[in-house]
């Protein structure tokens, strides 16, 4: 059982603080009933009505957003950019969400997002082998050998040395996809860097089973935890 203005402070809607005269001049409903205060009890399963609007009361919730470029993997908006939460406003749950597995704020694609913070650590632990497929464009031609040399593992900028990794060629001689199995700072740049090329495009389209090909760019959807 959790209180109901925790689960209402969780989801943002409320301030704890302000709680008990939101209480008294909205709505609120517990699966249909008008709730009585807000240190009233609730299980996962019920359903809170708020602003008119229905919200499951949940455990965890699992989702993935097709972020688009110019949007920040934080939490909160940092340095002028906006965090991805503010790509899925209609989405009960937003403020509840952390990331597993950052992109860039010029990378698109693939964000996984829960509140599970087991599941956020199984995803982006690199004990989990956990294939991330990167869409790569480049600003020059790659070769057969630098390909050979990507899959091989290349010597990052701190001297790392990548694990090996799988590529292949995409419709031109400037496009490839990447799937790694780590999330290093910039991984899929510097390994780029490493063979004298650079990225001038990057998609995230993949991690494990999950892809993005039923969502267009900005659109998000719930996901089964697996
Ligand atoms: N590698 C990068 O360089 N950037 C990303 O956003 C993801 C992987």
């Amino acid at each position: 059982m959790i209180r109901l203005d925790k689960y209402l402070s969780n989801l943002g809607l409320i301030s704890r603080r302000t709680a008990d005269k939101i209480f008294k001049s909205a709505e609120i409903l517990v699966n249909g009933e008008q709730a009585k205060k807000s240190d009233q009890k609730i299980a996962y399963g019920d359903v809170i009505t708020f602003d008119g609007v229905e919200i499951d009361v949940l455990e965890n919730v699992y989702c993935i957003l097709y972020k688009t470029a110019g949007y920040i993997s934080s939490d909160e908006d940092e340095d002028g950019y906006l965090s991805y939460r503010n790509q899925m406003p209609d989405c009960p749950y937003v403020e509840m969400l952390h990331v597993a597995g950052r992109l860039d704020q010029d990378t698109e694609g693939l964000l996984l997002l829960s509140n599970d913070g087991r599941f956020i650590h199984q995803v982006i632990s690199p004990k989990r082998d956990k294939e991330k497929e990167y869409e790569v464009h480049l600003a020059k031609p790659i070769s057969d050998k630098d390909l050979g040399q990507l899959e091989r593992g290349v010597v990052l900028d701190d001297g790392y040395k990548t694990l090996p990794a799988k590529t292949s060629r995409l419709d031109t001689n400037k496009k490839i996809s990447l799937i790694i199995t780590e999330g290093k700072f910039h991984q899929v740049k510097r390994m780029l860097e490493a063979v004298q090329n650079k990225v001038i495009y990057l998609k995230r389209t993949r991690i494990g089973d999950r892809t993005i090909d039923d969502l267009q760019p900005g659109e998000w959807k719930y996901i089964e935890k697996e």
